[in-house]
C-alpha cells in the first residue's frame, strides 16, 4: 500500500491514538498534508456545519439573527477562549487578524508623548503594514530586528520597552522560522513601563499551549485557517476584561454600540463589555464553518497535540540532518512552534515539485520550505516527505 492511501490500521492507532482522527480529513486519502501552518485540511464536520448555516437561513429567515446569529461573534469566540485560556465572553470574532490589529491600534492616541510601538522583527508583515501607517498619526514604530532571521534575544525586546512605549506587538510563534517567544517577561516589562502587549497567536493557538489570562497579555489575536482547522473569514480578538472601561476603539461600528437596535444618532455609546470591540454585521457562514475545527482541537487538547508535535518535529529535524538539508528553525523544541523550515537551493521550484508528488508544503522567501506535521500526520509521512525532498535536492 502506498504512503498516500494508507489508512490508520489498529496497530498504527495503538502506537499513536491521534491517527484515529485521520478519517475526519478527506484530503489525507490522497495527499501528504504538511501545511497546517498555512491552510489546515477541511474537516468532514464542516460540510455538516455549512449545511446547518444555510438551512437555518432557509427555514428561519430573519429570525435567525435573534436565534443565535447576532450573538455568534461572542459565542463562537468562547470556543476559541477555551483554547487560549480566556474567560467566557472575552473573545470576539472578526474577519481576520488585520482587522483585529486595526481595532486595537485605534484605541490609542499616537500623537502624545507615549507614542512608541515596538514590533518584533519576525512579526507578520500585515501587522507591520498597519503599524507603519500609524506614523501618519504621530506613532514611532520601533522594530526589534532579528540578527539571524530566525530568533530574537529576549533582552533586545526588553531593552526596547520604556515609558514612552504604548504597545508591544509580538508574534508568539514566528511564521518565518517557527521561533517561539517567551511572552511572560515581555508582558511584565511592558506593564512595569505602563505599556500594553498584543500577541499574535495565529501560529501558536492549537499547536502550542497558551494561557492569556495567566500571562496577563492585554490583547491577543489570531485566525482559524491554520492549526485550528477552520475555514477563512474567522479571525478572533481577545481583550483583557479590565480594559473595557478604559478603551474606546476608533475603528468601530453599530455592533459595538450598547444598544445597536436603538439605532441612535452618533457619537457611539460603547457596549460595556467585549462587544465594544465589534464593528458591523458578523461573518456568520465563516463562523459555522470554523467551529468544527475548534471543537476537534478542544476534544483532543492542545497539550496532547503539542507533545506529538515536539516529537515529530524533532524527528523531522533529525532526518533532515541525515539528508544534509539545512534547518532554519530553532533546534530546541522548547523555543520552536509546530513548523520546521528547511533552506534548500531553488526552494520555490523544489516546493512545486513536492506538490507534483502530492506532498503539500510551502515556500517563503528569506526563510525556506515550511513543513508542518499536525496531530493527524503519521511518522511514515514525515519519512516520506524528507526522502522525497532529499531525492529532489540531491538527486
Ligand atoms: C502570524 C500570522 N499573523 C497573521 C497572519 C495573517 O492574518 P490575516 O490574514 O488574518 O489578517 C498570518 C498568516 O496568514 C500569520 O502567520
Amino acid at each position: 500500500m502506498s504512503i498516500l492511501n494508507r489508512h490508520p490500521d489498529s496497530a498504527n492507532t495503538m502506537h499513536d491514538p491521534l491517527l484515529a482522527w485521520r478519517a475526519e480529513f478527506p484530503i489525507l486519502e490522497h495527499a501528504t498534508y504538511m501545511i497546517s501552518h498555512s491552510l489546515g485540511p477541511m474537516i468532514r464536520r464542516s460540510y455538516v456545519a455549512d449545511r446547518e448555516s444555510t438551512e437555518i437561513w432557509a427555514r428561519r429567515g430573519i429570525r435567525a439573527w435573534e436565534e443565535g446569529w447576532w450573538s455568534m461573534p461572542v459565542t463562537c469566540g468562547d470556543l476559541i477562549g477555551s483554547l487560549i485560556g480566556a474567560p467566557k465572553g472575552r473573545v470576539v470574532m472578526h474577519q481576520n487578524v488585520s482587522i483585529c490589529q486595526t481595532i486595537v491600534t485605534s484605541c490609542f492616541d499616537w500623537s502624545g508623548p507615549r507614542n512608541k510601538l515596538i514590533t518584533d522583527g519576525l512579526n507578520f508583515p500585515s501587522n507591520d503594514y498597519i503599524y507603519h501607517n500609524l506614523r501618519r498619526q504621530g506613532a514611532q514604530i520601533v522594530p526589534i530586528p532579528s540578527a539571524d532571521g530566525m530568533t530574537i534575544p529576549l533582552e533586545a525586546i526588553l531593552d526596547g520597552i520604556d515609558e514612552r512605549t504604548q504597545l508591544v506587538s509580538i508574534s508568539h510563534v514566528a511564521f518565518r522560522s517557527s521561533y517561539l517567544h517567551d511572552l511572560a517577561p515581555i508582558v511584565r516589562r511592558a506593564h512595569d513601563a505602563g505599556a500594553y502587549v498584543i500577541a499574535d497567536l495565529y501560529q501558536s493557538a492549537g499547536i502550542v499551549p497558551i494561557d492569556v489570562t495567566k500571562l496577563e497579555v492585554d490583547f491577543a489575536t489570531g485566525g482559524s485557517v491554520k492549526w485550528l482547522l477552520g475555514g477563512p473569514g474567522a479571525g478572533y480578538l481577545y481583550v483583557r476584561q479590565d480594559l473595557d472601561s478604559k478603551l474606546q476603539p476608533a475603528a468601530t461600528g453599530w455592533a459595538a454600540h450598547a444598544e445597536p437596535f436603538a439605532f441612535m444618532d452618533g457619537p457611539i455609546e460603547y457596549a460595556p463589555d467585549i462587544r465594544r470591540f465589534l464593528n458591523g454585521t458578523p461573518n456568520v457562514p465563516a463562523m459555522y464553518s470554523a467551529r468544527s475545527g475548534y471543537e476537534i482541537v478542544n476534544e483532543i487538547g492542545v497539550t496532547a497535540i503539542r507533545a506529538k508535535s515536539k516529537r515529530q518535529t524533532q524527528d523531522l529535524i533529525a532526518q533532515a540532518d541525515e539528508a544534509s538539508l539545512i534547518v532554519r528553525s530553532p533546534r530546541d523544541p522548547e523555543i520552536r512552534g509546530g513548523t520546521v523550515i528547511l533552506d534548500v537551493p531553488n526552494g520555490r521550484e523544489v516546493t512545486a515539485e513536492l506538490g507534483r508528488r502530492n506532498i503539500l508544503v510551502d515556500f517563503r522567501p528569506g526563510a525556506g520550505i515550511r513543513i508542518a506535521p499536525h496531530f493527524y500526520n503519521s511518522d511514515e509521512e514525515i519519512t516520506h516527505t524528507i526522502s522525497q525532498l532529499k531525492s529532489i535536492v540531491h538527486g
